[in-house]
């Protein structure tokens, strides 16, 4: 029987991932976080829920690694759903030493620098460590992946993000994180073959189609993407952009935050609360979270196009579904390999897109001849 721990299992991303492998497997789940008290009630809403008795809760604390040697103990996996990445060094070291599989869906480059400067220790330990999980990070080279298992070769692969949940949007403290995030922004896409400058900034716009449209797109680079044109050699032109939104957002919001960050580093927090602030209340349908990838290659020797889509009215729902996908390929072994791994370089993308659409997230994919091949 395997055993999953969920730190930080009682947030808006640590309770979906419970319910998904509750429901999916039959792991054992472990809520696990400061608040000892609201986990245990959690997990006893669970156990009414799912059969088999399987949820329990116990006290760990990411900034205490005393309490997480305990915590981690006869765990299989522990998966990371807390905004904690200042901790990520307590974390791993816990999960090295304990003999413990990782597995995070946390936005930071500093995370992702402590976790490659392991990576061989991880892989010498015979450990599992899974990275960049979820919507985005996480998504968006598993999108890619999947278009490259259509197309033969695949020539270009752009991945496009629609982030629009209207007033539904709820904060939490994990915004420090996005807000973080961006003062390491780059603008970094793949064209012709090469990586543009780090600090090149690129504004397209895209057809997303249905009841979307057309759309201003910003490039915004993610690690995830870097690697790709070496995983997929024939790929020319690859990169992420993500759309504009509501005018109030694009025109006022957004600069406001991007100057009093610049201005004031320090102030993430109020950044944060600002901006979430501005995309509950400048909003316009549709809403929903979506994202998809527009490829180009050859099907069957004939030059074609591809459209993927994924998408859901919940981005919390986006970020726990594939998330749990890739742990059910972690539990059957196929996914199961020693060393540090990006969730979008590690799954295998069909499965994760048929297993993605039977949890509840909308699927959508389109191949077609190319324009002008008959
Ligand atoms: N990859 C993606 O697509 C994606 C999308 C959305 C969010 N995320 C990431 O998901 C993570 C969680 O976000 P969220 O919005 O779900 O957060 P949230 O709702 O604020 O929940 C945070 C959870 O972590 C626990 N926690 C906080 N500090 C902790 C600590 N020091 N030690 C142990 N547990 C702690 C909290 O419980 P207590 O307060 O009781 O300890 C709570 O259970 C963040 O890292 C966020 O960036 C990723």
């Amino acid at each position: 029987m395997s055993r999953i721990l969920i730190l930080g299992g009682t947030g808006y991303t640590g309770r979906l991932i419970a319910q998904y492998l509750l429901a999916q497997s039959n792991a054992e789940i472990t809520i696990a976080t400061r608040h000892p008290d609201k986990a245990q009630a959690y997990a006893d809403s669970l156990n009414e829920q799912y059969p088999g008795h399987r949820a329990k809760a116990i006290y760990a604390d990411a900034s205490q690694p005393d309490s997480l040697r305990p915590a981690f103990a006869d765990q299989t996996l522990v998966a990371v759903a807390a905004p904690t990445t200042a901790y990520t060094a307590e974390v791993i070291r816990t999960a090295l030493d304990m003999g413990v599989d990782y597995l995070d869906v946390q936005l930071g480059a500093k995370k992702l620098a402590l976790l490659q400067s392991s990576a061989d220790e991880i892989e010498r330990a015979g450990r599992c460590f899974i990275t960049e999980a979820g919507f985005h990070p996480g998504l968006p080279s598993a999108l890619v992946r999947y278009a490259a298992s259509q197309l033969h070769p695949i020539e270009s692969a752009i991945t496009l993000g629609y982030l629009n949940m209207g007033k539904d949007l709820p904060y939490s403290e994990a915004v420090d994180e996005v807000i973080e995030s961006f003062k390491k922004y780059s603008g970094q896409v793949f064209q012709n073959g090469r990586w543009t400058s780090p600090r090149s900034f690129d504004v397209r716009t895209f057809h997303f189609g249905g009841d979307i449209g057309s759309k201003r797109c910003y490039a915004m680079f993610f690690e995830e993407l870097g690697l790709l044109p070496d995983m997929l050699p024939s790929l020319r032109e690859t990169g992420f952009y993500i759309s504009e939104q509501h005018w109030m957002l694009d025109w006022v919001v957004m600069p406001i935050a991007w100057a009093w960050l610049k201005l004031a580093p320090n102030a993430v927090r109020p950044i944060g609360k600002f901006l979430w602030w501005g995309m509950g209340t400048f909003h316009k349908p549709p809403y929903r979270v979506e994202l998809q990838v527009q490829a180009a290659g050859l099907k069957d020797g004939r030059p074609a196009t591809m459209q993927a889509t994924v998408s859901h009215t919940d981005g919390y729902e986006l970020t726990a579904i594939p998330v749990v996908a890739t742990i059910l390929q972690y539990l059957d072994g196929s996914a199961k390999k020693p060393g540090l791994w990006m969730m979008g370089h590690l799954v295998d993308p069909p499965r994760l897109m048929r297993d993605m659409e039977a949890m509840g997230i909308t699927c959508t994919t389109r191949i077609e001849a190319a324009p002008g091949d008959t």
